[in-house]
């Protein structure tokens, strides 16, 4: 989602409408302004324009619309809560109109407050979290239930914030006091510039280049107060902070890429917030609840087979998934490529759970897969990155990945939200079937947020191993991938993105499998890339790796930190962090992204947009 707001001596719709077109790469489903309006008396209100679709869309919408306001904010919206539609834009606004915002984020407890609030006589006209803020700062403004209103938006927002549990980037405005924008930030980006004519707000630097170059990028916690004359900084407690203000170098193509070079790369670095992202809300009342899987626990109980149906990386997804789902609910898993599940005859009956895993939710084979499984009985989840799509429409219950939009052609932080909710959804199996007990189901959650960290310090500390890796294959003709277990599953994902990205020949093996025939191609130099993490068959992996050394490959292992003995036959170690082996996918897929990007930089290669290859494939 993205977030725009001006004040200042300009028309701003023009001025938003421009800002959220820059935002608009990151996804969209709809976008919408608030506008402040001065009737002839003088009196002010605020007007709400919204629209599901593109940009240009709302764009048209506005050439129409007579409004010369100085004053605004604009957001363009990636569902989350509440499928696309006018009523679930933004801006919100509070019962009386007043108050209008725009919200990037998650509020956690947003179900809580909305309940109370609707007790209090609030009437919601959307599905969103986000509305319920705006009510939250009309209490705090207005004064309810004996309390006295603030009548300050800036005090009215703080006191707002005391209440809410999440993540939020947040832009507010009130009729009652024109040209203001008031602005929050929790765990969500915001960025405040000063230009020539007027103050300026963004999710996103991108928005503001154009109009200055200078600007404060809010911290958690930290407030601020725009007006045409000028910008002032509070902290929580409102007391007034010197704002440190950065000077932006980049160019638009840069700063697109949140000064990453590429795409690919700021996604393989936001992969520590889809971590926390997709297990947020998950945890209620230390029960784990995921209740839009649309079926009971009764009929959850009844599921004795489940078949995982998906392509490409959605498919080593699954791979992942059928170790857990039969580790912990003991219930027999296939994964199965959705071109092949569609053409065959599986065994499907009324108690078969179909698990169709995509991130775009509209490939065609996985779409067939899901209406095939239907019409033939099985219940069938979603998971998707994507809300309202097909695979989301179609299925009886979804999950959502919180990846946010995914703009590299490869997929990396999509797989790793899928990962998580299909590690979810295999905990809840494993419960409602009675094989974890609610107290391990919690103790391996917490363990499942833990990675978002491990993750990050894999990015910190492993860029030069995986450099010197990359060096290591950039000349090859072609590179094997194995290991054992879960170590198998991550290996087959490591060999995808070095294909798809660096055009290097690359193929995944179980480890124990080489001796049969793959361990004929090893000549000297052969890379080998190997997931050897401490696990219950490390000891066997090594072995198999023994067999390649001896014929000279060159060993490239991702480790476990503490491991030393592997550097006996390795010939570069990539080291991540200590981890539970069922875990071990979300952090060890991270090196191998990393290293197939790397490689194919080496090779010249265009890592966001490979040759032959779509971002979403909807013919069969
Ligand atoms: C295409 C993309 C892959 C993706 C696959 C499945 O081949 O290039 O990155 O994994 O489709 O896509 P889905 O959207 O269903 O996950």
């Amino acid at each position: 989602c993205g977030i725009v707001g001006y004040t200042g001596l300009d028309v701003a719709k023009n001025i938003l409408v421009d800002g959220l077109k820059r935002l608009e790469y990151r996804g969209y489903d709809s976008a919408g302004v608030a506008l402040e309006r001065v009737a002839p008396n003088g009196s002010t209100s605020i007007d709400v324009i919204r629209r599901v679709g593109k940009v240009a869309g709302l764009e048209s919408e506005l050439a129409a619309v007579d409004a010369d306001a100085t004053c605004g904010i604009g957001h363009t919206r990636w569902a989350t809560h509440g499928r696309p539609s006018v009523a679930n834009a933004h801006p919100h606004t509070s019962c009386d109109g007043r108050i209008a915002i725009v919200h990037n984020g998650i509020i956690e407890n947003f179900a809580e407050l909305r309940e109370a609030l609707q007790a209090r006589g609030h009437h919601f006209a959307s599905e969103t979290d986000t509305e319920v803020f705006a009510h939250l700062i009309e209490e705090a403004y207005d004064g309810h239930g004996g309390r006295e209103g603030a009548h300050d938006l800036l005090t009215a927002v703080r006191e707002a914030c005391t209440q809410v549990v999440g993540a939020y980037g947040l832009a507010a405005m009130c009729a009652d006091e024109p040209g203001v924008i008031v602005v929050a930030r929790k765990d969500s980006p915001i960025v405040i510039g000063r230009g020539e004519r007027g103050s300026y707000v963004a999710s996103d630097v991108i928005a503001l280049i154009e109009a200055t170059r200078d600007v404060v990028v809010l911290e958690d916690g930290q407030f601020a107060r725009l007006t045409p004359e000028g910008i002032s900084y509070t902290d929580a407690e409102g007391a007034a902070i010197e704002p440190v203000v950065t000077h932006i170098e980049w160019d638009i193509d840069m700063a697109e890429k949140g000064g990453y070079p590429d795409f690919m790369m700021k996604e393989i670095f936001e992969q520590p917030r889809v971590v926390r992202d997709t297990l947020v809300g998950r945890m209620v009342g230390g029960e784990l609840s995921i209740d839009e899987l649309g079926l009971t626990m009764e009929e959850l109980n009844l599921i004795d087979r489940v078949y995982v149906i998906a392509c490409g990386t959605s498919y080593h997804a699954g791979l992942i998934a059928k170790n857990l789902i039969e580790a912990w609910a003991r219930i027999p898993c296939e994964v199965e490529a959705a071109s092949e599940f569609r053409y065959r005859n599986p065994i499907i009956t009324p108690s078969t759970l179909v698990v169709a895993v995509s991130q775009s939710g509209e490939t065609a084979d996985t779409l067939a897969a899901i209406r095939d499984a239907r019409i033939k009985g099985a219940k069938v989840f979603g998971i998707t990155n994507v809300v309202g799509s097909p695979v989301a429409r179609e299925s009886d219950g979804v999950i959502y990945t919180k990846a946010n939009k995914e703009i590299a052609v490869a997929s990396t932080k999509s797989f790793i939200g899928q990962v998580v909710s299909l590690t979810l959804l295999a905990l809840l199996l494993a419960q409602v079937k009675g094989k974890l007990t609610t107290g391990q189901v919690r103790m391996l959650f917490r363990e499942i947020g833990d990675t978002a960290e491990q993750i990050q310090h894999i990015l910190d500390t492993q860029e030069q191993a995986i450099h010197e890796a990359a060096c290591a294959c950039v000349d090859a003709q072609s590179a094997l991938f194995v290991g054992r277990g879960m170590g198998a599953a991550i290996a087959h994902e490591g060999a995808l993105k070095l294909k798809e990205i660096s055009y290097l020949h690359a193929e995944a093996y179980a480890a124990g499998e080489m001796k049969h025939g793959p361990i004929a191609l090893i000549d000297p130099g052969f890379p080998v890339i190997a997931v050897a993490t401490r696990s219950p068959v490390y000891d066997k992996t090594v072995s198999n790796l023994k067999e390649c050394e001896a014929r000279g490959a060159k060993i490239i292992v991702v480790a476990t930190e503490g491991d030393a003995d592997i550097t006996e036959i390795a010939d570069h170690v990539i080291y991540i962090p200590v981890v539970r082996d069922a875990f071990s996918p979300i952090t060890a897929t991270v090196p191998l992204q990393l290293l197939a990007r790397e490689v194919a930089i080496m090779r010249g290669c265009d890592v966001d947009q490979p040759r032959n290859l779509a971002k979403s494939v909807t013919v069969e």
